[in-house]
């Protein structure tokens, strides 16, 4: 999966995503991360200015129209380059992460791991020129209910939850989609070592070696914790 992030901090970028799994998932060639500063395709050529005030006044400064398309249409040619077929650009998805886009979610993830290369435009300061957001975006996504500074966190977010969804990424193919949210439930809980810490001892029933067992209790936590923690999802999970 070859992620391509427009913004004007890929240091953000760059320092979330290569390290831990997904790090090791770049250098393994699972994963691969192309940052496009928008600010180097700014005409200031003296300032770099990337951003004006709005029509119609109010607070803050918007990022111009110019400087996020021809980012765009670097990296859309970018890619078109790399598979050496001109519409490899412009099929691919371009992800807008606003507070005003669809909830995230894991089925969301498990969707745009789909693909095989992603654009993520990540906006600053009062947002960006709707004009070009109504040319270029493709899906617009949010993290939750409240405003960041700019979508670079919402980005890694994003990217992580994806990444994990990759063939290999990893350590078993199965995780992704067994873990908390994977079947509509929470995940069970997990114990290592040692048998006793401040006097609690792990449960009985993963120390017996019974495994329909263990498998049973498992299932029984993952209601119960689900029905105590997001009584949500136990309820559309109950009810179909
Ligand atoms: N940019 C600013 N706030 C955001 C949010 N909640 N989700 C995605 N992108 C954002």
């Amino acid at each position: 999966m070859n992620f391509y992030c427009m913004s004007l901090f890929p240091d953000i970028i760059k320092s979330g995503f290569e390290a831990s799994i997904t790090g090791r998932a770049v250098e393994k060639g699972l994963l691969s991360l192309t940052n496009v500063n928008i600010r180097d395709f700014s005409p200031d050529k003296k300032h770099f200015k990337v951003d004006d005030y709005p029509y119609g006044g109010g607070a803050g400064l918007v990022m111009k129209a110019d400087c996020v398309f021809d980012a765009y249409e670097y990296t859309r040619d970018t890619i078109s380059r790399y598979w050496g077929c001109s519409e490899a650009g412009n099929r691919t998805r371009v992800v807008y992460m606003t507070p005003r886009g669809e909830t995230f979610s894991q089925k969301k993830a498990a969707e745009l791991a789909k693909e095989r290369d992603l654009i993520i435009l990540c906006g600053h300061y009062e947002g960006i020129d709707e004009r070009v957001l109504e040319e270029i975006v493709t899906d617009n996504i949010s993290i939750g209910d409240y405003v960041l500074t700019g979508g670079e966190l919402a980005a890694l977010v994003v990217m992580d939850a994806v990444s994990r969804f990759v063939p290999g990424v990893l350590g078993n193919d199965e995780s992704a989609y067994t873990d908390s949210f994977g079947d509509g439930l929470l995940e069970y809980p997990q114990y290592t070592r040692p048998e006793v810490f401040r006097g609690k001892q792990v449960p009985e029933v993963l120390l017996s070696g019974h495994h329909a067992n263990v498998e049973k209790w498992r299932y029984e936590q993952k209601l119960e914790i689900t029905k105590r923690m997001r009584p949500d999802l136990y309820e559309r999970y109950t009810k179909g």
